[in-house]
């Protein structure tokens, strides 16, 4: 028996410092550089919100129209990734966002330039890029030809519009906006963690960024809300949802959309999401789906809250974005479309003060054995 201390799963591990986000998992608060999600939900934008990240604060008037124009003016992405997309028009939109985000670093000047400059000069082109890459692998595997991008609308609206091809409605695009800013940034999550490991190795950002995607496609991370609304379908209506629940829960499963390694306490982000998924279920003759999730919140799942068991961002997301049309396998892309400036800060700090990520494994198999040749293996 070794007598090392094993953190499994670096369960209350601290890597490092940040100035990038504060969690506190057992009242569950959370301050985007030091400001509270809930004002940034309520009262800022995504666009905001990528500023405040990748600058450290709110951006004047100016400023925020400077980044504004950046964005706008890098949503384009090069025809041979566009080709790319349609090679891998029959991937999960996931994996085609990962393979587009990769395939956009043959094409950006700056890849290999790890400075904080370039590297957020590159986090801002990708959180531009990766809503084209989405909407065009989106239209490409439905027989579709891609929409360009419009740049008279919003980084929110513009990414419906290259999905649908209709300019979305201003409150779609702030149900949009609201989920991007709530999705931004959540320090040392696990797809942050990866990409921070990729950083690590002095490796680039579009590599930390493919990490990222990588890590938050699970069905335990960013995989959650998909999961959540093929769970809603099955019970169909309100009334199925107990016998539904119970039967995971008695065979030792887990009901997706609750739980979270460091909320012992709501996840503050939930709270915007349940609210706008009644008001959208309600105003579109669809309440249905709230109330199953309702069920589930109110009632299944309410002796779990003893044991730190909550709804987290995840629980009502699906259901969001089932009602404004988007099918359920665009629901984590979405997700990383708004973790990409989070990744960003994240890469920028561990390079800013870096040190190789690198842990160990207590080592349990067996020792010094005799090497066989093969010959004489039977
Ligand atoms: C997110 C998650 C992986 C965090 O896991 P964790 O911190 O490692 O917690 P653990 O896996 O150790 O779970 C602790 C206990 O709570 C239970 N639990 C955790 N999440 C649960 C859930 N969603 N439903 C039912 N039970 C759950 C576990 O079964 C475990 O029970 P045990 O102690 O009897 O074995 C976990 O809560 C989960 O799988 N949730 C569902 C997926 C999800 O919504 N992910 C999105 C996160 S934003």
């Amino acid at each position: 028996m070794s007598d090392v201390e094993i953190r499994r799963g670096l369960r209350n591990v601290y890597i490092d410092t940040t100035e990038a986000s504060f969690v506190d998992g057992q009242v569950g608060k959370l301050l985007y550089r030091g400001y509270n999600i809930h004002d940034l939900a309520e009262k800022s934008t995504f666009e905001e919100v990528i500023y405040l990240l990748l600058y450290g604060d709110l951006p004047t008037r100016s400023q925020l129209g400077e980044l504004d124009a950046t964005l706008r003016a890098h949503r384009a992405v090069p025809d041979d990734v566009i080709q790319v997309l349609r090679l891998v028009k029959n991937s999960h939109p996931m994996d085609a966002l990962r393979t587009g985000v990769s395939a956009m670093s043959a094409f950006d000047e700056e890849v290999e330039d790890n400075s904080e400059e370039a590297t957020i000069r590159k986090g801002i082109r990708l959180t531009a890029q990766a809503p084209t890459i989405v909407a065009a692998h989106h239209r490409i595997r439905n027989g579709l030809e891609p929409v360009p991008p419009n740049s008279s609308l919003n980084h929110a609206g513009n990414f419906l519009y290259m999905l649908s091809g209709a300019e979305p409605d201003l409150e779609t695009q702030k149900l949009m906006d609201v989920d991007f800013i709530l999705h931004a940034e959540h320090s040392s999550n696990a797809s942050a963690f990866g990409a921070r490991v990729t950083a690590s190795t002095l490796s680039d950002l579009h590599s930390a960024v493919v990490t990222g995607i990588g890590v938050l496609k699970g069905p335990w991370h960013g995989g959650a809300a998909e999961e959540v609304m093929k769970m809603a379908s099955e019970i169909g209506q309100p009334e199925n949802a107990e016998d539904y629940a119970r039967n995971i829960l008695d065979n030792g499963g887990r009901i997706m959309g609750f739980g979270h390694r460091v909320y012992k306490a709501e996840d503050p982000r939930a709270r915007h999401l349940r609210e706008r998924s009644q008001t959208l279920g309600e105003t579109m003759g669809q309440p249905h789906w709230f109330q199953i999730l309702r069920y589930l919140e109110e009632k299944t799942m309410v002796p779990y809250r003893s044991r730190g068991i909550f709804v987290n961002v995840d629980f009502f997301a699906g259901s969001i974005y089932h009602l404004l049309g988007i099918p359920s396998d665009l629901f984590i892309p979405i997700f990383a479309l708004g973790r990409i400036p989070g990744w960003t800060l994240q890469c920028v700090e561990q390079y800013g003060d870096n040190i190789l990520l690198r842990p160990l494994l207590d080592y349990q198999g067996p020792m010094d054995l005799e090497y066989v040749p093969i010959e004489q293996r039977g």
